[in-house]
């Protein structure tokens, strides 16, 4: 890159925010995804001529650089064994059920480590080549949590950001992990580590403490480079949020709120409609969902009449062969509840695998009466948060897991423990006949939280710290 185009910020994160999009005479264009980070991101990234260093989601894609919204998009080409040892390897059959409590077994791969280290470097290297001289360098997520020693390394004159956006386990699981000094190494080449709750940030200072030779006081770790020069990292929650304006904008257009009437319509208007939104993802706890909603129609706490479950399952990781066990179970189980308890008229589990626009799913936000987020694990579970800044003046009622990051924020769902099966139902039953008047209360308690801590918020407080860290050490 010629000099003038270094950049003083650039996000470095294992997807490029675009989708690919194929037209009617088959040419493929690439449009920015409406995620949450990329609009939380986007001024800040704007202002300071800001680069984003990903991978465009297919193997074998080799795009050059290109420019949407003032901002530089860097594409990463993974090869199809990337892909396989890589991404669905290390990052989603090591990493991901290891970082998730072992919901499902990590599997221990040499191959996999190799190749994770090898991309690792090539993105901390395109970071690298792309960082104006004193510029910053903010790295997102578990597939790439090397690159903070690898681009300090290359780039000591950088300021390092890491964000984990997923759960950092307990000492006794981590440590199974072979290589768990070289991973605590590869983050603590950061000058901020954030995690997404308390409990997160403690695990991974305990795993410091336990493995590696350096003082921790706090949230601060003293790490002694391979330079002999001590240097301090901070490491804290910054719990994520979403863009809450932006939902509530579109929970209020006349075309969404016409949509979901007609989802209600269409569902054939049941007293309550329960809804999960949800990666088909072994961690997000969909299997507990089934067995408590199959139950209460078994035990004719409710009928099909009374209530119809909306499962969103959107496709994930379909080559990993966890995901495609995971798959077929839920698709027995939904269609075994469904054959006993469906009519000609109604349904009991309206099961749908796909992923849908974001005026779709606010459409389905406001016709739901219940929203289910029964995770057995989650990070944070920004679901949930959009299920709350959707539902604007309309009550409804969230069901919440504990063992989500959104818990310490969404104090006013009811919250349960997905493993009981018991205290869920009751929770289903409390929150389908809840008074109106306490939903309305319960929801106005969020939203005002929720409104206050945005994604917007999130992202500067992350941005402050980690240059307000910087003042003080270069001081
Ligand atoms: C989680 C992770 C993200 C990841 C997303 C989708 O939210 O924290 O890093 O991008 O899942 O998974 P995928 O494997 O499709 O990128």
């Amino acid at each position: 890159m010629p000099k003038s185009s270094l950049s003083e910020l650039v996000i470095v994160a294992n997807r490029l925010p675009v989708d690919r999009v194929v037209d009617a005479d088959g040419e493929v264009h690439w449009h920015t995804s409406p995620g949450g980070l990329v609009t939380a991101l986007e001024p800040v990234i704007r202002a300071a001529k800001g680069a984003w260093v990903g991978w465009p989601g297919a193997a074998d894609i080799e795009l050059e650089q290109f420019e949407v919204d003032g901002m530089t998009l860097i594409p990463m080409t993974l090869s199809a064994s990337d892909v396989a040892l890589y991404y669905e390897g290390f990052s989603n059959d090591t990493i991901w059920p290891l970082y998730h409590d072992v919901i499902a077994p990590p599997r221990y791969r040499r191959v996999w480590w190799e190749a994770y280290e090898r991309v690792n470097r090539r993105f901390a290297e395109a970071a690298a080549a792309a960082t104006a001289p004193g510029g910053t360098i903010w790295v997102h997520d578990y597939q790439l949590q090397l690159v903070p020693r690898m681009v300090r390394n290359l780039r000591p004159d950088v300021t390092i950001g890491y964000f984990h956006h997923i759960p950092f386990p307990a000492y006794g699981l981590y440590s199974q992990l072979p290589w768990r000094r070289q991973v605590l190494d590869g983050l603590l080449g950061a000058d901020v580590i954030g995690f997404q709750r308390v409990a997160d940030a403690g695990n991974f200072l305990q795993a410091v403490r336990r493995q590696l030779p350096y003082p921790t006081h706090k949230s601060r770790v003293t790490v002694t480079d391979t330079n002999g020069i001590d240097r301090s990292v901070t490491v804290k929650p910054f719990p994520i949020s979403i863009d809450v304006a932006e939902y509530q904008a579109i929970a209020k257009r006349p075309d969404v709120m016409a949509r979901a009437a007609e989802i209600r319509e269409e569902l054939g208007h049941p007293r309550a409609i329960l809804l999960g939104v949800d990666r088909l993802d072994y961690t997000k706890g969909i299997r507990h969902r089934l067995k408590a909603f199959g139950e209460l129609l078994e035990d004719e706490d409710l009928s099909v009449t009374d209530a119809t479950l909306v499962q969103v399952a959107s496709p994930s990781r379909e080559r990993v062969a966890a995901y495609m066990q995971l798959r077929d179970e839920i698709e027995l189980t939904v269609g075994r509840i469904n054959g006993i308890f469906d009519t000609t008229g109604h349904t009991a589990i309206r099961y749908l695998h796909h992923s849908y626009p974001r005026d779709e799913m606010v459409a389905m936000y406001l016709a739901a009466d219940v929203m289910l987020v029964t995770a057995l694990r989650d990070g944070m579970n920004l679901v949930a948060k959009e299920y709350v800044a959707a539902r604007g003046s309309n009550g409804g009622v969230l069901v919440l897991s504990e063992f989500a990051g959104a818990a310490d924020q969404l104090q006013g769902a009811l919250l349960i423990n997905p493993h009981d099966i018991d205290g869920m139902k009751e929770a289903i039953m409390a929150a389908i006949d809840m008074p109106h008047a306490e939903q309305t209360r319960r929801m106005r308690a969020m939203q005002r939280r929720l409104k206050r801590d945005d994604v917007a918020a999130w992202a500067e407080a992350f941005l402050h710290e980690l240059h307000s860290h910087v003042r003080e050490h270069n001081e």
